[in-house]
């Protein structure tokens, strides 16, 4: 028996023991110099790979997938979110894709709900004034925020994460507000005791807080469009840990400018890794708060979603269908 162990090229570093283990099972091929992977590159590793872990960070158009050699069989992306690949084209050549849904879900929640407190309350600015020898001493009208119980919060996309957030806000005071494409089951707008808004556009209009939970997929883009946006109170927050392009950004940072918006905490941009200078500026205005995509950078997370991948790889590998294709109605 002398079977040739599948190629599997894995487009960036991953923690220890999944690489490890990777390595056990198939001829794995990891980037292990950790740098995003040129064009070129990912094009040559769709030529001679069985399967193909990417990231967000490497875009597969259909150009790519053109390319791609028959032996390709399986794009395993590591992540959720699967807006960086044309998984139509790579389903049309019969490649299957597989995602990790579940395993981020606790973490992307956490970061929402921080995002939420950061900007309400102006964490980072406070933490800032600190370290940069601002604190004089403590006054009365110094550093003031805004309370968050008792206030209403909108979620854009009630899926996995849309509910965890809904759990932690529900403990925090929140009223929990939604709006997703279907509405969810009644057990579960009781048990969060969520208000559904079939109306994305009234709900806007009667929030103080909203979120943005739902993938980026055509139908998303730019949902929060700059009339969709105009809609909010002037007083409202904004936070994203979702995907940038479901936020019109430009039109954000026109707002935020006028002060026709209150605060934004954004986790995610339109063309990361790239962000816009006045989002910057801003943010050292103190009334947005920015992260560097981490709503889910925990080492279990990571961990997890690598096990995830590799219980999709060996799944098809062995011959069975992976327990999270990437399914055309998904998109
Ligand atoms: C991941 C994410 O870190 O899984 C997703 O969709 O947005 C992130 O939490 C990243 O996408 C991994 O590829």
């Amino acid at each position: 028996m002398n079977k040739r162990r599948p190629r599997v090229i894995i487009t960036r570093k991953l923690p220890d023991v999944i690489e490890t283990r990777m390595r056990e099972l198939f001829d794995a091929q990891i980037n292990v110099e950790d740098r995003p992977m040129t064009r070129g590159e990912l094009s040559d590793a769709l030529r001679h790979a069985d399967a193909v872990v990417p990231t967000i960070t490497d875009r597969i158009d259909k150009d790519l997938i053109a390319g791609a050699a028959d032996r390709l069989k399986l794009i395993a992306n590591f992540g959720n979110g699967v807006d960086h690949i044309d998984v139509a084209a790579a389903l049309e050549k019969g490649i299957t894709v597989t995602n990790t849904p579940g395993v981020l879900t606790e973490d992307t929640a956490d970061m929402t709900m921080a995002l939420i407190m950061a900007v309400a309350r102006r964490v980072v600015e406070g933490a800032n004034k600190v370290t940069s020898g601002d604190f004089a001493g403590w006054a009365p009208t110094w550093m003031l925020g805004s309370r968050i119980t008792g206030k209403r919060l909108g979620i854009v996309g009630m899926g996995r994460i849309g509910r965890a957030l809904a759990r932690r806000a529900k403990a925090f005071g929140l009223s929990i507000h939604y709006h997703n494409r279907r509405r969810v089951a009644q057990a579960v707008e009781e048990e969060l005791e969520a208000t559904y808004w079939d109306s994305l556009d009234q709900m806007l209009a009667r929030m103080d807080i909203v979120s943005v939970n739902c993938p980026h997929t055509p139908a998303t883009y730019h949902l929060l469009s700059a009339r969709r946006l105009k809609l909010m109170r002037p007083s409202a927050i904004i936070v994203n840990t979702a995907r940038g392009e479901v936020i019109d950004e430009t039109a954000l940072i026109r707002m935020l400018e006028a002060k026709e918006i209150a605060g934004a905490g954004l986790d995610v941009f339109e063309h990361e890794p790239a962000v816009p200078p006045k989002l910057v500026r801003l943010a050292k205005s103190g009334r947005v708060t920015l992260l560097p995509h981490m709503g889910s950078a925990t080492i279990e997370g990571r961990v997890d979603m690598g096990e995830k991948v590799i219980i999709n790889l060996k799944t098809f590998m062995d011959g069975h269908v992976p327990p999270d294709r990437v399914l055309p109605h998904m998109l």
